[in-house]
């Protein structure tokens, strides 16, 4: 796919929730659960890290949920690209990005969020073709003040902010005008996540949810 067909492709499914959540899963049960309350939530976005070896299973089981939209996350190789797209998944995303990466993703149909920390990398990927990127890791690249100044000079490329991002400071995030939307694990990385207990990941959900949309 081409790469303004990629950004424009991924920006609509992410736009509205605006939050995408960022799932390391190494145990599939229940996952279709976490998966129906996010979508209920409204914030149906799942991107399941490509770091254990459950995680092409978690894509193909989450790609069958109603309503949800999962993503590869992690992804650093034409071969995971392409199993990404074997299991399911509806985009693919990567912390940085090669010239390998990008040259199969034109050559597949598997949209892809390519990742950048600096300007010099964002302006590769935008001659490339590429208007909405993932801004990695977050936090340590300078996080809100440095996004705010990539929209300086830049100001035709978004961003999905990622690395380092909570409850306590998404909403900075998302008022900038530049970040379509951000990206993080702190609703599936606690205690409740370890303990299974999906309706209480539910309920911080709708609260994300209602934030993000009044941002
Ligand atoms: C990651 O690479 O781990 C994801 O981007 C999520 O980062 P986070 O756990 O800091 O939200």
């Amino acid at each position: 796919m081409k790469p303004d067909e990629s950004s424009s492709y991924i920006i609509g499914k992410c736009a509205d929730s605006r939050v995408v959540t960022t799932l390391t899963a190494d145990n599939l049960s229940g996952l279709n659960i976490l998966a129906e309350e996010l979508v209920s939530a409204g914030l149906p976005v799942i991107e399941v890290l490509l770091r254990t070896s459950e995680a092409l299973d978690a894509i193909s089981l989450l790609a069958r949920v109603p309503g949800c939209i999962v993503a590869a996350g992690s992804v650093l190789t034409p071969q995971q690209l392409a199993q990404a797209r074997s299991n399911g998944a509806s985009f693919a995303v990567s912390p940085g990005a090669t010239d390998a990466l990008i040259a199969a993703a034109a050559d597949c149909e598997l949209p892809l969020l390519p990742g950048a920390a600096t300007a010099s990398e964002v302006m590769k990927l935008g001659e490339h073709g590429f208007h909405f990127i993932k801004f990695f890791p977050a936090a340590t690249s300078g996080g809100v003040p440095a996004l705010r100044a990539l929209g300086g000079p830049m100001p035709q490329i978004r961003f999905c902010p990622t690395g380092g991002i909570g409850a306590d400071n998404f909403e900075q995030y998302l008022c900038l005008k530049n970040v379509a939307a951000v990206g993080g694990s702190w609703l599936v990385s606690g205690s409740a996540f370890r303990h299974r207990q999906w309706a209480e990941i539910g309920k911080a959900a709708r609260r994300t949810a209602r934030l993000a949309k009044a941002k």
